[in-house]
């Protein structure tokens, strides 16, 4: 199938929805997870990115987490999230769900974005919750100190979903309700392995909605799906949204 075939679907849809994976990020510089290179690749993520990670292994855990955000920092929007703002701007786009924590969707000018794994921004304590920007946690981590939150002493973590958490409620409840709702989800760069977000195309798909998957490799929805190009997505999207409005991507560097 080409893009063609998502053209039809996409300028069809009264309210189309994208639902993002680690994939998209890639051309920033971004490893996914469970490609060649990807970072559950050789490594268990029980052991680096769960909650019992951060009781039992601190070390392992803030190290692994340390590394992600080193990347992030030199890591900017690339042509597929560009596209995405476009579509959104066009009207063509009503949400981007993402299980993305690197915030690039919001970065490159998608104002409706609903984070269903957290993001890399902020730090959270896991003992009384409060929230502090990320650097609350970089900075004693780097001075060789276990962060910790200044209003209850507990440990800091990451303001992502660790392995063993579960999804933040408002983020799925929106998450659910947009999936619902759309007539179209647009899948990119997502293996579509793990739950409960792999659920989604699932509630789009029992609406009578329709999915246009857009992913290097074979995921378990391509069967049910109306549309699958495998390629890469800072390709493919922008082809889409130039072909769906001539403007292949928003101007770089754009803002919410
Ligand atoms: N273009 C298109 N597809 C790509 C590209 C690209 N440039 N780069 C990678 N991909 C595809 C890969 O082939 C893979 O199928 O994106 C998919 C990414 O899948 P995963 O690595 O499993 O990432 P994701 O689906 O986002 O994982 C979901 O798992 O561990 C958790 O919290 C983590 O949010 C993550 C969740």
């Amino acid at each position: 199938m080409s893009v063609e075939d998502a053209l039809r679907r996409l300028r069809a849809a009264r309210r189309a929805v994208a639902l993002t994976g680690a994939g998209v990020s890639t051309a920033s510089g971004l490893p996914d997870f469970r490609s060649v290179g990807g970072l559950w690749v050789g490594v268990d993520p029980m052991t680096v990115a769960s909650r019992t990670a951060l009781e039992r292994d601190p070390a392992a855990f803030y190290a692994f987490y340390r590394g992600r955000l080193a990347r992030l920092d030199g890591a900017s929007p690339n042509p597929a999230h560009r596209a995405l703002v476009a579509l959104e701007r066009a009207g063509r786009l009503r949400a981007v769900l993402t299980q993305n924590v690197d915030g690039l969707h919001q970065a490159a000018g998608s104002a409706h974005v609903v984070e269903l794994h957290g993001n890399l921004r902020e730090a959270a304590c896991i003992a009384c919750g409060g929230i502090a920007p990320i650097a609350a946690l970089i900075a004693p981590l780097d001075a060789g100190r276990l962060p910790r939150c200044e209003r209850c002493g507990g440990l800091l973590k990451p303001n992502v979903v660790l392995f063993e958490d579960p999804m933040p409620a408002d983020a799925w409840r929106r998450a659910v309700l947009e999936a619902r709702a759309a007539d179209v989800m647009l899948v990119v760069g997502s293996s579509l392995q793990v739950t409960p977000a792999a659920y989604l195309p699932r509630e789009t798909l029992d609406r009578g909605g329709a999915l246009v998957i857009v992913n290097r490799e074979p995921t378990p929805y391509d069967r049910d799906a109306a549309v699958v190009i495998h390629g890469e997505a800072d390709r493919i999207l922008p082809a889409i949204s130039r072909g769906l409005d001539g403007r292949e991507e928003a101007p770089s560097g754009a803002t919410n």
